[in-house]
């Protein structure tokens, strides 16, 4: 998907298909107004039939009327005014929907004179594009030739009025190009089965975002290193498997020379089985998006790259396969951390936070801004905010006020949980410093205080994506992308 910004009248511009939008009751936009004038009305018709009305997410393609030089015209229903960034979505969305279900390769669009509560017109193209990589995304590396579904629409123009607008909305195209690949990036590495996408997969990834990038550099901690330093907790998780752990660290130097660098720390279970204390087999499947948070990690850091951000960010995968064998960690087992701490680990399924403490243990030397891990951490995070927000928890209510800045204006939403000591208790081990499970309730929480215990000594923030990462069924199913936009526009903030 391209996406690029141009100074030029509705009317006027050649391409597959021109969108315009209305409101509900019938009030045109700048651009729907002239193209109406230039088009005997057409608009002004259709609304008169009844057939469209404008109403949020109603959207109509016809073929061109004369007077205008697209072949298609795609008329974009936006609900009644003031529109909400919500309601804008859900319209952009399902009319972009329509656009890639025709012939047409590319589409003009203007946001000429519409107003959305809070937002501009950058921010619309950010959405639009975010919205158009989704609808288009496919996965069908796997599906023989015949089984492939052809998208053609690839292009989207943002029809300025202009030049000073022009060149805004081209550097919001720029921007939500980068994470329009990122999310590609995301999307794919979590829809791309165990079997294809173990630990090496990721670092072979990492390398590959890399290439050719001098501001970027790559280490990949290799388990025998990872005896050297300590990390028994992360160890544990890979002990039952085949698949090596792997622990990426990607350096990104855009800012200055010793500034203190952002730091994402992403969970990259590539299957997680449960290990001893095995999961269930109905949708065990899913379990191959566990490394979500990893992915979104190279996305956001492809992201970092491709728009060459002024800010220095390291971005940190941490990447075991959670297996059963000979060699597998029992129940009860007690392991050391890197930082010293002793983990009785009562359930080998609660494995997110053994392979991301020692990598959260480890970034301590980076002296950093700010520490974000993104993890499909916990079930408990889906029952209690569902498929629509990820949890959020951490030490720094600056980190957390800044993040839920970024998710307020990507709508890649985030909402804050408690920690606290009480909860803490629920993680006290009779053999141990702590267990790796602290009972059936507040599963979240006692998770992300869990991970509290290695982030004491910086900034920090946690996003359990357990519910945002993947949708689980349905003709969507599939890796989502998610929090690439939040994570990008974080680090945007802080340049
Ligand atoms: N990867 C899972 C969490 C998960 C489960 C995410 C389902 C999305 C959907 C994680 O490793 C896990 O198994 N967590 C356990 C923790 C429990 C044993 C304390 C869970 O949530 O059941
Ligand atoms: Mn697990
Ligand atoms: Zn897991």
């Amino acid at each position: 998907m391209e996406f690029l910004a141009k100074s030029a009248q509705p009317e006027k511009h050649k391409s597959g298909c021109l969108a315009v939008t209305i409101f509900e009751g019938g009030a045109l936009s700048v651009a729907a107004q002239k193209v109406d004038e230039a088009t005997d009305g057409t608009i002004s018709k259709a609304l008169k039939l009844g057939d469209f009305t404008g109403a949020s997410g109603q959207s109509a393609l016809l073929p061109a009327p004369s007077g205008i030089q697209a072949q298609r015209l795609l008329l974009i229903g936006l609900g009644k005014l003031p529109v909400a960034a919500k309601s804008f979505r859900n319209s952009i969305s399902s009319a972009l929907a329509k656009a890639a279900s025709s012939k047409t390769k590319d589409l003009a669009i203007c946001f000429d004179g519409v107003d959305v509560t809070g937002q501009n017109s950058e921010w619309m193209v950010s959405q639009t594009g975010e919205l158009a990589a989704t609808t288009t995304y496919a996965f069908d590396q796997f599906k023989s030739k015949d089984n492939k579904k052809a998208v053609n629409l690839t292009k989207i123009t943002f029809l300025a009025n202009d030049k000073k607008s022009q060149t805004a909305l081209s550097s919001a195209a720029t921007t939500a190009q980068a994470i329009a690949n990122g999310m590609d990036t995301t999307r794919t590495l979590g829809n791309l089965p165990g079997n294809e996408c173990p630990p090496a997969y990721l670092a072979k990834e990492a390398k590959k975002i890399a290439r050719g990038q001098k501001k970027l550099t790559i280490k990949v901690i290799e388990e025998k290193e990872m005896k050297e330093l300590g990390m028994g907790a992360l160890l544990s998780v890979s002990a039952g498997s085949d698949q090596p752990a792997k622990l990426i660290i990607m350096e990104f130097k855009g800012g200055k020379k010793g500034d203190a660098p952002h730091i994402l720390v992403g969970k990259g279970v590539t299957f997680d089985t449960g290990g001893i204390s095995l999961k269930p087999g109905a949708d065990m499947d899913q379990m191959k998006f566990d490394m979500c948070g990893a992915a979104s990690v190279l996305g956001t850091m492809q992201a970092v790259v491709e728009m060459d951000l002024a800010l220095n960010v390291i971005g940190v995968v941490t990447s075991a396969e959670n297996m059963l064998s000979g060699g597998a960690t029992r129940p009860g087992d007690i392991v050391t951390t890197m930082a010293g701490l002793t983990v009785e680990v009562l359930n080998t399924d609660a494995e997110g936070r053994l392979v991301l403490c020692d990598a959260l243990t480890y970034v301590k030397r980076f002296k950093p801004a700010s520490v974000i891990d993104i993890a499909t951490l916990t079930g408990a995070c889906l029952v209690a905010l569902g498929n629509h927000t990820s949890g959020m928890l951490g030490n720094d209510d600056e980190v957390m006020d800044n993040l839920r800045f970024a998710a307020d204006s990507t709508q890649d939403a985030v909402w804050q949980l408690p920690m606290g000591e009480e909860y803490m208790r629920q993680l006290d081990s009779p053999f141990a410093d702590m267990g790796n499970i602290g009972g059936r309730n507040a599963g979240t929480i006692t998770a992300a205080c869990f991970l509290s215990r290695f982030t004491e000594d910086y900034p920090w923030a946690h996003l359990d994506i357990a519910g945002t990462a993947w949708v689980s069924a349905g003709p969507k199913k599939g890796a989502t992308g998610r929090p690439v936009p939040l994570l990008t526009q974080y680090l945007i903030n802080q340049v």
